[in-house]
């Protein structure tokens, strides 16, 4: 499918790994330029020329904690001024620490929402006067299913996203019909992020190895199995895309089916 975002500027934060990454390279697969940013140089480095072997649009790589508001309106700025405009925007970032409400102090819980919530907050907010210029602008939000149903030791994820959830579904109201603005809410996709929550299992003995861990984490999926990044990243791709011009406000979940609500 041509998704007719060849030519179009698209800015994807936290996208050096896993899920942001994986948007970022379907949207340079349609040909779209792609501005992504995180923390880590290196792979940083080794994302941008993942991207560039696409062979897409143009590539932008800024280091950026997105976690520091005057960060995050540099990389925008910047992106706007190496592309000239600005059609897409992502939102990604790094999963919060797992964990209980015990475990919890009040610098966790202010860590992850300017992780979350603030990171989007200001994204957005240096981003709508671009968005709004062009021919069509989106705003794709990745969160988690967790905004829906709770996972057990995930407490700053479960609680935190939903304000991420409130966000996106009030300016999609505020920004129409300029730009249209919706969320993916991810299952277990294998990633670094999971790697991760797979092995704090197996720390703290709920699974005997990593892979006994990840074929748990497919068990409860009717698919069967954990997904591949690029199938939230084909997602994202579509949201952004004037083939889903329609469709404003939505929480979609990409889960291999999972989630037992409707
Ligand atoms: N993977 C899944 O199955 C899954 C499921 C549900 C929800 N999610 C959520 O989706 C989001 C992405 O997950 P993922 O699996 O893609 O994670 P990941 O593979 O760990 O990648 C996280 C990315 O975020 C960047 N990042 C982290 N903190 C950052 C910061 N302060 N500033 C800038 N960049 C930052 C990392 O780069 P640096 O560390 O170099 O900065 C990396 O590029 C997370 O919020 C995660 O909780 C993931």
């Amino acid at each position: 499918m041509d998704l007719g975002i060849d030519g179009n500027s698209a800015l994807v934060t936290a996208g050096s790994a896993g899920l942001g990454l994986a948007s970022a390279e379907a949207l340079a697969r349609d040909g779209a330029n792609v501005a992504i940013c995180g923390r880590d140089p290196d792979r940083l480095a080794r994302a941008e020329a993942q991207l560039e072997a696409i062979g897409g649009g143009e590539v932008l790589a800024v280091e950026t904690d997105i976690t520091d508001r005057s960060a995050v309106e540099g990389f925008v700025e910047e992106t706007v001024q190496e592309f000239g405009g600005l059609d897409h925007v992502v939102t990604s970032a790094g999963g919060p620490p797992p964990g209980s409400f015990l475990d919890t102090d009040d610098d966790d819980w202010y860590d992850a929402y300017d992780l979350l919530v603030m990171s989007a907050v200001w994204t957005t907010r240096a981003a709508h006067p671009h968005l709004v210029e062009g021919d069509g602008g989106t705003i794709v939000n990745i969160t988690s299913g967790s905004v829906k149903e709770v996972i057990d030791d995930l407490v700053l994820s479960n609680s935190v996203r939903r304000a991420v959830i409130g966000l996106m579904k009030t300016i999609s109201r505020e920004f129409a019909p300029e730009v249209r603005v919706n969320a993916v809410l991810p299952g277990s996709h294998e990633t670094s992020r999971i790697e991760e929550l797979v092995e704090s299992g197996v720390e703290r003995g709920d699974f005997e190895s990593y892979d006994a861990g990840l074929e748990q984490w497919a068990s409860g999926i009717p698919l069967e199995r954990v997904g591949d990044p690029s199938e939230l990243g084909e997602t994202v791709a579509w949201l952004s895309s004037e083939r889903s011009s329609f469709v404003n406000g939505a929480s979609v979940p990409v889960d291999g089916g999972s989630m037992r609500s409707a």
